[in-house]
Formats: C-alpha cells, sequence, structure tokens
C-alpha cells in the first residue's frame, strides 16, 4: 500500500489511459479531453482525477482494515455526488474503473499480487463507489 501511494501519478496515469483503450467513448466525459486530439496521457486534469480516485481508494482501504466507517465527510461526498451527475457519469463507468484500477494494480505490484489483493482493493473502491452511487441518486 505505501508503495503503490509514493507511486500515484505514474500508476493512475495508467489507471485512466488504461480505462480510454477499453472504452474510448469515456473520453467525451471529460470536458477537458472532449474537443482535443492530444494524447489523454498527456493531459493534466486526467492525471489529477486518476489521482484522486487512487488516493481516496487507497485511503478506504486503510479505513476498512482498521474499523470500517466513512472515507469522505458528508459535505464532499454531497459534491462529489453533483459533480459526477453533471458530467454525465452512469454506474457503468464506476465498474469500468473498477476494473482499470485493479488491472493497474495487478500491473504495478508485479509478483506481489494475490487474490487477497485484489479483493481487498475492490471492496475498498465498492465502498467509495456505492457512497458517491447513492448521492448520485438523491439529487434532484
Ligand atoms: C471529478 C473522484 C469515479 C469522471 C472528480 C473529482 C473527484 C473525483 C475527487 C473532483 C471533484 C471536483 O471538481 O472538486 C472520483 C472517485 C471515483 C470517481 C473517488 C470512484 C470511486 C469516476 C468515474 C468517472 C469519473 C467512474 C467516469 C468515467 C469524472 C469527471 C470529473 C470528475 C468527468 C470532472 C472532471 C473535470 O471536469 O474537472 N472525481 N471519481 N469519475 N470525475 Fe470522478
Amino acid at each position: 500500500m505505501e508503495i503503490l501511494k509514493q507511486d500515484i501519478p505514474q500508476y493512475s496515469l495508467r489507471l485512466f489511459s488504461s480505462i480510454i483503450e477499453v472504452q474510448p467513448a469515456a473520453k467525451d466525459m471529460f470536458s477537458f479531453l472532449r474537443d482535443s486530439d492530444e494524447i489523454p496521457q498527456n493531459n493534466p486534469k486526467l492525471k489529477a482525477h486518476a489521482a484522486k480516485v487512487f488516493k481516496l481508494t487507497c485511503e478506504s482501504a486503510i479505513q476498512l482494515r482498521k474499523k470500517g466507517g466513512a472515507v469522505i465527510d458528508e459535505t464532499t461526498l454531497k459534491h462529489l455526488g453533483s459533480v459526477h451527475l453533471k458530467n454525465g457519469v452512469l454506474e457503468p463507468h464506476f465498474q469500468m474503473v473498477k476494473e482499470a484500477l485493479l488491472r493497474t494494480i495487478k500491473e504495478a505490484v508485479g509478483d506481489k499480487w494475490s487474490e487477497d489483493m485484489g479483493s481487498a482493493w475492490g471492496e475498498a473502491y465498492d465502498q467509495l463507489a456505492a457512497a458517491i452511487n447513492a448521492e448520485m441518486k438523491q439529487e434532484p
């Protein structure tokens, strides 16, 4: 976990590049990619988003291991719900990002990968995604 944290910029970039490889249409969701032909990998905002997802999932995993409980406070959660809703993010996208995240971690840790590690990360992500999704459904 700690090793990954230090390498967030590198791996998170890989994360979102792999999303766009699998799902080119996802590019249009990001306002800053929509109108540009630039290679997404070079986009600082995409990097920033990927790093946020990674960091929050990390924190969620640590939290789960300790005792559970929320990683993001209610205000932040409300904000995230509305940002994603506004940008047209739907439930299936969260699944897509989850798969990309797990792929990325698997690649990053190499030989140290285990099923347990995969489910720990998966669970941490699910927790976060469910919280954001629940908030999105509550938006008027
Ligand atoms: C924005 C986190 C999943 C697309 C953001 C922001 C955060 C965040 C912290 C910045 C909010 C702000 O502007 O203050 C997360 C987390 C996710 C997740 C923790 C998963 C658990 C997704 C997914 C998609 C997505 C699945 C779509 C594929 C976006 C877009 C923005 C955004 C388009 C707005 C970016 C911009 O225009 O600047 N997200 N996100 N996110 N997210 Fe996510």
